[in-house]
C-alpha cells in the first residue's frame, strides 16, 4: 500500500495540522428570549439553559457573553397575549419591548452587534408571519408590515435585520425602504431557506408564538425540496442580502453546501431549538457526551460550509472552556 491514510491521523500534532475547519467565537451568534417586566429569568422548559430575560437581565446576560468573546446576539421577543393584533402593530410601535430592548443593548454596549428577527408571529394574535385574511396569508399587504418593522429596527440601532418570514420580495421590499431612509449600512441576513419544520416547537413555546389555526406550509419551504432553495437565494442575491441562511442546521446540511457552492455571500445557518432539545434531552440521559456531541455538531456547520451560526449552545462552549474566544 503506497496510500495509507491512517498516517496523518497517527498524532494529535499531525490531526491538528492536517484539521480544515475550525470554530471560533467569531462565527457565533447567540439568540436571546426577551419578556416585559422587571428581574425576570425564566428558564424555557423544553430548552434546559436557555432562558427569558426582562431587559435589566438581558444586559447583564450581554455583558457576560462580551467578557467570554461572544458579540453577537439575535433577539426574539415573548409578547403578551393582550397586545397581539392582526396587523402586528406592536411590533414597530414606539416604546415596545423590543424596541427598547434594541435601544438599551446597543446604548450599553456599543460594540455588540444586534441582529433583530423581522416576522410577524410573535406580534401577530393568527400567530403567523404573514397577514391572515380568510385563512390565507397575504404576501405584498405583509411586506408593508415587515417594511415599518424594519425601519423601527434601524432606528432602535439594528447592526443586521433578519427577516424569518419567507415571503416573496421582502429582501428586496426592505433594502429599499431601509436605503431611502439614510439606513444604507445596515445589514440585511435573509432566511433564504427556512423549511416548514418540526424542529421549531421549543422556540415557539418560548415566544408562545404557534399559529393559532394552519401550519406554515404556504410560505416556509417543503422539507422535501433542494432545488426551491436555489430560486430563493438567487432572489436574495438579487434583492440586496448579505447574507443568506439556512433553518433548521442539521438536518439540511445538504442544503448549505448547496447555497455554498452556487452563491459567494457568506452563509449562515440557524441551529434550531429543536435541535437544541434534542441534544440536551439525550445528554440528560446520559445517552450522549455532551461536549463532543455540541463541538461536531458545530463544526459540521463550519464544514458544509457557514460562517455565522445561530446557535443556543454559543455561550457555553466558551463558558465550559470548550473554544478559545
Ligand atoms: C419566526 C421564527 C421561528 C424561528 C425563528 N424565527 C419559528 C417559526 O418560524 O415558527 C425558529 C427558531 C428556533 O426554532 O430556534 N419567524
Amino acid at each position: 500500500m503506497l496510500q495509507r491514510p491512517r498516517r496523518n491521523r497517527k498524532s494529535a500534532v499531525i490531526r491538528d495540522m492536517v484539521q480544515e475547519n475550525h470554530i471560533s467565537a467569531a462565527n457565533l451568534i447567540f439568540p436571546l428570549f426577551i419578556v416585559d417586566g422587571q428581574g425576570q429569568k425564566t428558564e424555557v422548559s423544553s430548552m434546559p439553559g436557555i432562558f427569558r430575560y426582562s431587559i435589566d437581565n438581558l444586559l447583564r446576560e450581554i455583558e457576560s457573553c462580551l467578557k467570554l468573546g461572544l458579540k453577537s446576539f439575535d433577539l426574539f421577543p415573548n409578547i403578551e397575549d393582550s397586545l397581539k393584533d392582526k396587523l402586528a402593530t406592536v411590533s414597530y410601535k414606539k416604546g415596545s419591548l423590543y424596541l427598547r430592548a434594541i435601544e438599551e443593548v446597543k446604548k450599553n454596549f456599543p460594540e455588540a452587534c444586534v441582529v433583530t428577527d423581522v416576522a410577524m408571529d410573535p406580534y401577530s394574535s393568527d400567530g403567523h408571519d404573514g397577514l391572515v385574511h380568510n385563512g390565507e396569508i397575504l404576501n405584498d399587504e405583509t411586506l408593508e408590515i415587515l417594511g415599518k418593522m424594519a425601519l423601527a429596527h434601524a432606528e432602535a440601532g439594528a447592526d443586521i435585520i433578519a427577516p424569518s418570514d419567507m415571503m416573496d420580495g421582502r429582501i428586496g421590499y426592505i433594502r429599499e425602504l431601509l436605503d431611502t431612509h439614510g439606513f444604507k449600512q445596515v445589514s440585511l441576513m435573509s432566511y433564504t431557506a427556512k423549511y416548514a419544520s418540526a424542529f421549531y416547537g421549543p422556540f415557539r413555546d418560548a415566544l408562545n408564538s404557534a399559529p393559532k389555526a394552519g401550519d406554515k406550509k404556504s410560505y416556509q419551504m417543503n422539507p422535501a425540496n433542494s432545488r426551491e432553495a436555489l430560486i430563493e437565494a438567487q432572489l436574495d442575491m438579487q434583492e440586496g442580502a448579505d447574507f443568506l441562511m439556512v433553518k433548521p442546521g442539521l438536518p439540511y446540511l445538504d442544503i448549505v453546501k448547496l447555497l455554498h457552492d452556487n452563491f459567494d455571500l457568506p452563509i449562515a445557518v440557524y441551529n434550531v431549538s429543536g435541535e437544541y432539545a434534542m441534544l440536551k434531552a439525550a445528554v440528560q440521559n446520559g445517552w450522549l457526551d455532551e461536549q463532543r456531541s455540541i463541538m461536531e455538531t458545530l463544526l459540521s456547520f463550519r464544514r458544509a460550509g457557514a460562517t455565522s451560526i445561530l446557535t443556543y449552545h454559543a455561550k457555553e462552549v466558551l463558558e465550559k472552556g470548550w473554544l478559545k474566544a
